[in-house]
């Protein structure tokens, strides 16, 4: 077998774990092996470290098995190929440009024609300007789209429906972390929700038909290494809010969204490959914009600079989603080094919850609900 194969295969194995909600190495015998001195340390810093970037109420997930290194150098070609980036912002301070940058980068650079959605027209056309110096060649621009307000996500979608029939890559990166104290948007949601959740989920709908057009069409979802619980009774927060839980309960909804998109799009043929990542714990402005400096995350921040990676690093697993020919619909994938929270992209275990289909189609339902849309 060759590495490919065996990747192949492997991947296969995650997905029909992911729809048959099989525990991951159940019934395998049990090995022990000698465990060095070395190793343990290493365990231990990584455990350190982890629990020094912080994880609240969260439940970290590790890393599962690796694939073989893969890097931006491996993209193939993207020429012929119409995307969508969510969330990509050019910063004037060195390294803090987010991963929507390092992934429109990246796209634009294989060849791809790259439209950058967000909401603050000048980063958004700051990494516009940066790509196009980095990259003479790409094509690249910026559309306004806030995901907070339903009007706009539809005026986003008219206008690229507009521009051309199909898409072939819709990557759902732009997020926020909450603030201290609970916000709502000009239609009474959540700011978080309405962002991760319902905005996410309504671009994303919105979309179907010009990715149901486009050639080997995937949706790549934005996750966290920390992810929380689904509340159907207390969604938005109104009874128990905290920054921290209202991000990580999105968080765990990313996922859920790509793998109900995904049994949904083999289900009713919409030839759409759905795939979740996350990107380990990067330096970029999410903390800054979110809870701000005078918050645990804020102080780890400034003072801890180096547990944080290099957004370029932490957007390969969405590049590896988006553009590797091995990558699986209903997969997973994360940084595979210190407990996946940073390094080159490996596959990440799903947590518990997500496994639950009808966890799932309660809230793709609700969410169809709230955001007055419809898959299909
Ligand atoms: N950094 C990490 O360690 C980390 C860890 C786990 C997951 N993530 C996820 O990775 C994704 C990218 O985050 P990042 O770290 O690159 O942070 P970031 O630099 O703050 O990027 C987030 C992007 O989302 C955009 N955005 C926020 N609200 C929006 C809205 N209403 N409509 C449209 N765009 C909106 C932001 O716009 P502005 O440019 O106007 O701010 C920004 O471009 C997020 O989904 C985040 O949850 C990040």
């Amino acid at each position: 077998m060759t590495d490919s194969h065996k990747q192949c295969a492997f991947e296969e194995a995650i997905v029909s774990e992911v729809s048959t909600s099989k525990e991951a190495g159940a019934g395998e015998p049990v090995r022990r092996r000698r465990v060095s001195r070395r190793t343990v340390l290493q365990f231990a810093v990584a455990g350190v470290a982890a629990g020094a970037i912080g994880f609240g109420s969260g439940r970290l997930t590790a890393p599962g098995a690796e694939l073989p290194d893969w890097t931006s150098a491996d993209i193939p070609s993207q020429v012929g190929r119409r995307m969508v980036v969510t969330g990509g912002n050019g910063y004037p301070r060195e390294g803090r440009s987010g991963l929507g940058y390092h992934q429109a980068l990246a796209l634009a650079a294989a060849g791809a024609d790259v439209t950058i959605a967000s909401r603050n027209r000048e980063r958004g056309e700051e990494a516009v300007r940066r790509i196009r110096a980095a990259a003479p060649d790409a094509t690249v621009r910026f559309e306004s789209l806030d995901l907070t307000d339903l009007a706009s996500i539809e005026e986003f979608t008219s206008r690229m429906t507009e521009a051309g029939g199909s898409l072939d890559l819709l990557v759902n990166n732009a997020g926020v972390q909450g603030r201290l104290e609970r916000e709502e948007t000009a239609d009474g949601v959540e700011r978080v929700f309405a962002t991760n959740a319902r905005g996410t989920f309504a671009l994303s709908a919105r979309l179907l038909p010009l990715l149901r057009n486009g050639t080997d069409p995937r949706i790549v979802w934005t996750a966290s290494s920390r992810v929380g619980s689904i509340d159907f009774d207390d969604l938005q927060k109104e009874r128990d809010y905290d920054y921290g839980g209202a991000y990580d309960d999105t968080k765990l909804g990313s996922i859920l969204m790509a793998l109900e998109c995904e049994r949904r799009s083999k289900a009713g043929g919409w030839g759409i490959t759905s795939v979740v990542v996350h990107p380990g714990v990067c330096r970029t402005n999410i903390v800054l914009d979110g809870p701000g400096v005078d918050t645990p995350e804020g102080w780890r921040f400034q003072y801890v600079p180096f547990l944080w990676q290099d957004p370029a690093v932490g957007a390969l697993p969405a590049l590896y989603a988006a553009t590797s020919p091995h990558a699986a619909g209903g997969a997973y994938y994360g940084p595979k080094q210190m407990q996946g929270l940073s390094g080159l992209p490996g596959f990440a275990v799903l947590p518990e919850s997500a496994r639950d289909v009808a966890l799932a189609e309660r809230y793709w339902g609700t969410l169809e609900d709230l955001a007055g849309v419809s898959f299909g």
